[in-house]
């Protein structure tokens, strides 16, 4: 069996094999797993757009088109998402810019050209071309995408730095726009020429910088919904089809000891009215239950406090004799798992004790809080700040 150090991470392509090897083994070794730069992928490779055209097409309404500016000096960056119009590009630098299309294949017939050379992909994982071009020291700064990437140079050269330590930092810097890795170390490093192409898996850390001159890069993006857009179109697409007569029923309701709770007989009739989300844990579909029979038909939320209350203000006013209210807008239930209680107001969860989640949902009136514990006194907190509770100052006497 092979090992994976036995892999290179640098091959050399020719007219017969863009990727330096047979798709096949591409797929078996690389894709979705490690990265690969092919030198020579594409030999002679000649853009199938100027520097000029991609400008004109970036100016269209409609296209997907990003300047973005880098001061070097303060590390600033100045991300322009568009429309983009000519006065746009003359007010750029000497260097440290890039403009970005995506789309570009579905504006052009030359650069959807390029896709024949991965109809070894199914075609509906691929997502578009984008096209940068970049003055010396563009770049959109160290990233990582969701999407398996083919970077392929297509004028002029590039440094690309990439990261395939799994352990790299995912965080990124809270002071761009633009969603940049605070933290990047490479642990390669590669200048591309024109016809050579890198392939990245989705995450990976990557950082390409124009160098000496101008640069294209044609990048050859996929597309892979999240488990939650699956999740979202999916539970849609069974919506509009369901009968509205199908609903949740219990005709073996035994009477209510714990008002408010979602128990576990709620719980087993929730999976018979949902037999397509048979894989939810217990602790998803009750969190998922709970925010959403809290919300359901609402006509109105309550609105948080402008102005949050500090812990010891609530604190010193139920000591003199503050009463908490319940929103009349505000709708609760609560419901205890294995391992903790949750307390579920309009949509939102909070963690909670059973006896005081009990509490809440049984009196709409509540007094002093001086016995609870900090889960206890947290919630009511939150509860008050959240505007499910509301406060009544105790009445001065005469
Ligand atoms: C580019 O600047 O052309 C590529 C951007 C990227 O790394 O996704
Ligand atoms: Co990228």
């Amino acid at each position: 069996m092979k090992t994976t150090k036995q892999l290179p991470i640098e091959v050399r392509g020719s007219h017969a094999r863009p990727l330096g090897m047979s798709p096949a083994r591409f797929l078996r070794d690389y894709w979705q797993k490690r990265p690969l730069l092919i030198r020579n992928a594409f030999p002679g490779f000649q853009p199938p757009l100027q520097p000029d055209d991609l400008a004109g097409l970036a100016c269209e309404p409609g296209a997907l088109a990003r300047l973005i500016v880098h001061d070097e000096k303060h590390d600033r960056w100045q991300l322009n998402s568009g429309p983009l119009d000519e006065a746009d590009f003359a007010r750029t630098p000497d260097s440290n810019w890039t403009l970005l299309v995506q789309d570009v294949d579905k504006w052009d017939a030359d650069v959807a050209g390029l896709l024949q050379h991965f109809s070894f992909l199914p075609s509906w994982r691929v997502d578009d071309v984008m096209v940068s071009y970049a003055e010396p020291g563009g770049g959109v700064g160290a990233h990582v995408d969701q999407y398996d990437v083919f970077l392929l140079q297509g004028l002029g050269q590039r440094h690309w730095a990439i990261s395939d330590d799994p352990m790299a930092p995912k965080e990124f810097r809270r002071d761009v726009e633009l969603k940049q890795l605070a933290h990047f170390e490479p642990t390669h490093e590669w200048l591309l020429e024109p016809g050579d192409m890198l392939y990245l898996p989705p995450d990976m850390p990557h950082d390409g910088v124009a160098f000496g001159g101008p640069c294209m890069t044609f990048s050859v993006g996929m597309r892979a919904p999240s488990q939650a857009e699956l999740t979202g179109d999916l539970a849609d697409h069974i919506a509009e089809r369901l009968p509205d007569d199908l609903r949740y029923t219990d005709p073996d309701l035994k009477p209510s000891t714990a008002t408010g709770e979602i128990d576990r007989a709620a719980l087993a009739r929730l999976r018979f009215a949902l037999p397509f989300a048979a894989a939810l844990d217990d602790v998803m579909l009750r969190d998922w239950f709970g925010r959403f029979i809290t919300r359901y038909r609402n006509a109105q939320v309550p609105a948080p406090l402008e102005k949050p209350l500090a812990a010891e203000a609530l604190a010193r006013q139920l000591a003199a004799g503050a009463r908490l209210l319940r929103h009349p807008w505000s709708r609760l239930a609560w419901s205890k798992g294995k391992a903790s209680c949750t307390l579920f107001a309009s949509g939102q969860a909070y963690a909670a004790t059973p006896e005081l989640a009990q509490q809440l949902c049984e009196q709409r009136e509540l007094g002093a809080s001086g016995t609870l514990d900090e889960t206890g006194q947290s919630l009511l907190l939150a509860l008050v700040n959240d505007g499910h509770l509301l406060l009544r100052k105790a009445r001065r006497r005469r």
